[in-house]
């Protein structure tokens, strides 16, 4: 099975950075690679080679009257065929809720793009055993969906993320704690949405590196990375990538 590697440029580029990344990004070698760019919405026409354009976010409502939204029916338009949903930076720095949440994959579902839909437990949640708990909740959106098997998860512990971090002592998830929290996600989708749960692609997301990637994407019950920081500069992605068997 292919390998998805999503590169989740936040709000860290410019279109002159976007240019330049272009420009020195060549196809990697691993056939099963799949590659995926996350750019602001500013960006996504500066994708136009780009087999798969990814949004970061979405709104909530459809076409209309919602100054500042950007509606699914428009992402799709704009040739995006996944959008990310329920990042932590939305959920910390907007607020975002469950039904927000929901809201969000539907209208992307119903716009013919997939949701990837991001879960994942802050430091303390970890520390009080509430992993199971909190991914249990966000992943009960899933529930009512209305096409649940089309969904891609991205278990991205907030503890682990790059950009919360700001002492000199960077916290990464080890092999056994990504193995182990796959395995879990995997048996909660199973047990909301039966089957579907068994084929549904679970990637991973925390400050994944060209120095830590072989080991990560090697691992079995991992089908890509969402990868932040380290994708920003072409030549890191890209060993990031090759690092695949
Ligand atoms: P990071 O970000 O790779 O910089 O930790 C991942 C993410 O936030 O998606």
């Amino acid at each position: 099975m292919k390998k998805l590697f999503i590169a989740n440029w936040k709000s860290s580029m410019s279109a002159g950075d976007v240019t330049r990344f272009l420009k020195e990004f060549k196809n990697p070698k691993p056939k099963l690679a799949e590659v995926a760019l996350a750019s602001s919405f500013l960006h996504l026409s500066q994708l136009k080679k780009v087999d798969i354009k990814v949004a970061q976010d979405v709104s909530v409502h459809p076409v209309g009257a919602f100054t500042g939204d950007i509606a699914a029916d428009q992402l799709s338009e704009a040739g995006v065929s996944m959008c990310l949903v329920g990042h932590s930076e939305r959920r910390i720095y907007h607020a975002e809720t469950e039904d927000d949440i929901f809201a969000k994959i539907e209208r992307l579902l119903a716009a013919r793009i997939y949701p990837v839909l991001c879960v994942g437990e802050n430091a303390e949640e970890r520390e009080q055993n509430k992993t199971a708990a909190v991914l249990r909740r966000q992943l009960s959106v899933l529930k009512d969906v209305s096409m649940p098997e089309l969904v891609i998860i991205a278990y991205e512990p907030v503890w682990a993320i790059s950009t919360f971090q700001t002492g000199k002592k960077k916290n990464t998830a080890t092999n056994e704690q990504i193995v182990e929290a796959h395995q879990l996600i995997r048996k909660i989708l199973i047990s909301m949405i039966g089957e579907d749960g068994e084929c549904a692609e679970i990637l991973y997301g925390g400050s994944v590196t060209p120095e830590n990637s072989a080991a990560i994407i090697n691992l079995d019950d991992v089908d890509g990375v969402l990868v932040g920081g380290a994708s920003t500069d072409a030549k890191k992605f890209m060993k990031i990538i090759n690092n695949l068997k």
